[in-house]
């Protein structure tokens, strides 16, 4: 076993690797997502204008530019916020159903609420937006967690959730709730799920699937970064632990390995409906990503 010094979440951290597991060349597009957690940053990004001629100016641009955001919402009158990704572009990749009028929506996991604000405008007659408290409950590695004070671990998330909510005038209902704890005596069921980049961030993607599926009474459209090459052998549902010491990353799926474990939930239908590469706002598109949709 080998030691390394790194700085992640603008922390020290060491980090232990054993044989050849690598994370950072496939974790690195990540890295925003633990310095959102963290709060340990440089200075945020200033929000971004939507045209050069349209340069933010004001209260709310001060409010936008105080926050790490992690998506990039278009708050109108010229103010989008600078989130680490931008899926404006990439929204018709996912195939997302045009709409879902009527519909109960969750949106699990649902950070600044990108996706939430998008089932809403949607149609959707109730989106119910989760998320967890604070990084405390994020599956961190027993030493990661051990280098990050009390104060960190109980920094309030959802600060970017509550300023869009509030200028987008939304009535989206968010909920404190993890999804190892996410079941149908809390939160009823719903007509649509929505859970996007959360499987690779948990110690146990099986129970949380397990869960999402008893709250799914119509479709649940799951997804996550997965790595084609690990599908290469044979098509066995191999997945590779990366223990999370890096961007909290705790595995690497291949395709068939997310395909079983989303069936093995208890969905009756499971299909691959995309697949495509997106990558950080501004750098390249270097991570594969597998959109299922799942049928209770
Ligand atoms: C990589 S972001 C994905 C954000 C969004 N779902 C998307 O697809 O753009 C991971 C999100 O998962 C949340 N999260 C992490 N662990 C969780 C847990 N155990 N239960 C619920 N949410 C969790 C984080 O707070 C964060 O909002």
């Amino acid at each position: 076993m080998t030691t390394h010094q790194l700085d992640l979440l603008g922390l020290r951290t060491t980090v232990f690797a054993s044989g050849n597991r690598a994370g950072l060349e496939f974790s690195m597009p990540i890295v925003g997502a633990l310095r959102h957690y963290s709060g340990r940053t440089a200075a945020p990004a200033a929000a971004v204008a939507a045209s050069p001629e349209a340069a933010p100016a004001g209260p709310l641009a001060e409010a936008v530019a105080r926050i790490n955001w992690y998506h990039t919402l278009d708050l109108g009158e010229g103010l989008v916020t600078p989130g680490f990704y931008d899926h404006r572009g990439i929204l018709p990749l996912y195939g997302l159903p045009e709409r879902l009028d009527g519909m109960r929506v969750l949106d699990i996991a649902c950070f600044d609420g990108f996706w939430s604000f998008e089932f809403e405008r949607r149609g959707a007659a109730e989106v119910i937006a989760l998320d967890i408290r604070s990084a405390r409950e994020l599956d961190l590695p027993w030493r990661l967690r051990e280098t990050m004070t009390e104060a960190e671990l109980d920094r309030p998330f959802g600060e970017g959730f509550r300023l869009a909510h509030e200028v987008l005038g939304s009535a989206v209902k968010h909920t404190h709730c993890n999804v190892y704890d996410l079941s149908p005596e809390r939160l009823g069921r719903f007509d649509f799920v929505h859970c996007g980049d959360l499987l690779l961030h948990l110690r146990d993607p099986a129970r949380a699937l397990y869960n999402i599926r008893r709250v799914t009474r119509g479709t649940a459209m799951i997804s996550d970064c997965i790595y084609p090459d690990l599908d290469r052998l044979d098509g066995l549902p191999i997945m590779q632990y990366d223990g999370a010491f890096s961007e909290n990353i705790w595995w690497r799926f291949s395709a068939h390995a997310l395909s079983a474990m989303i069936r093995d939930a208890g969905f009756d239908h499971v299909a691959e409906k995309k697949r495509f590469r997106y990558g950080p706002r501004g750098e390249p598109a270097s991570m594969w990503h597998a959109v299922y949709e799942a049928k209770a």
